[in-house]
């Protein structure tokens, strides 16, 4: 029987552009595009077996073996730091990582800055970095009401187009890092699937080099 890969997509907009590039890549698996609410499809033909995820949670699933390889945000390494194998960018969901708030809101450096976050690790290694004291409220979304309801003086999150931000009159103020999503593999998987693995990476490669000869 053909060895199958078992893969974690992160559910929404982002997965369906992965998944999307991994059918290019020869990874096709039809049933994903019906409109059902299954969790698991199977493509025996390709060898690949999916599974939608919650975002945050791929790593879980690809640090336990229940899926040999996955595709998550660079943000969710970064905060989480995940036993698992970073493999690829694969340039998709491109965005950044920024302290935000109102002008100005980050320049008292007398008094401990209060930062709201879903990022504590990313924001308390940062602002470590520039030997700035913080007092970090986490939450778990919806952090653009911190500082407009006072609670914080500013926010460590994601800004893709900037939208959410201007329309709450507030602005980067400092940028972190650049975020993308990338492939990541369980360590055992890599080791016993490597050649299938391997496969994966180098499509994956071809499949990135012809889109950016394309742009
Ligand atoms: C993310 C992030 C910002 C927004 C940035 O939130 O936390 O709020 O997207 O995108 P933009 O720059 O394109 O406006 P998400 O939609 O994941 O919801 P959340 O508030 O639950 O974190």
């Amino acid at each position: 029987m053909k060895e199958m890969i078992n893969i974690a997509l992160p559910k929404g907009r982002l997965g369906e552009k992965v998944y999307d590039m991994l059918e290019r890549a020869g990874y096709g698996c039809p049933s994903i595009k019906e409109n059902n609410r299954k969790l698991i499809f199977e493509d025996e033909k390709n060898g690949v077996r999916y599974f939608w995820v919650k975002p945050s949670d791929v790593t879980i699933y690809v640090e336990h073996g229940a899926a040999d390889v996955g595709v998550v945000g660079k943000d969710i390494l970064l905060e989480y730091s995940p036993d698992v194998y970073e493999l690829l960018d694969l340039k998709l969901g491109k965005c950044r990582m920024a302290v935000a708030g109102y002008k100005g809101a980050n320049k008292n450096s007398d008094r401990t800055l209060r930062v709201a976050t879903k990022f504590p690790n990313i924001a308390g290694r940062y602002f470590d970095s520039l030997s700035r004291e913080i007092n970090i409220i986490k939450l778990n979304g919806s952090i653009e009401l911190a500082p407009i309801l006072g609670m914080s003086d500013v926010i460590v999150d994601i800004v893709e187009t900037g939208t959410t931000l201007r329309e709450n009159n507030l602005s980067v103020l400092e940028e972190i890092v650049d975020i993308s999503a990338r492939f990541i593999s369980n360590k055992a998987s890599f080791r016993f699937k490597n050649a299938a693995i391997e496969k994966m990476c180098e499509r994956l490669t071809e499949e990135l080099g012809s889109k950016d000869a394309n742009k």
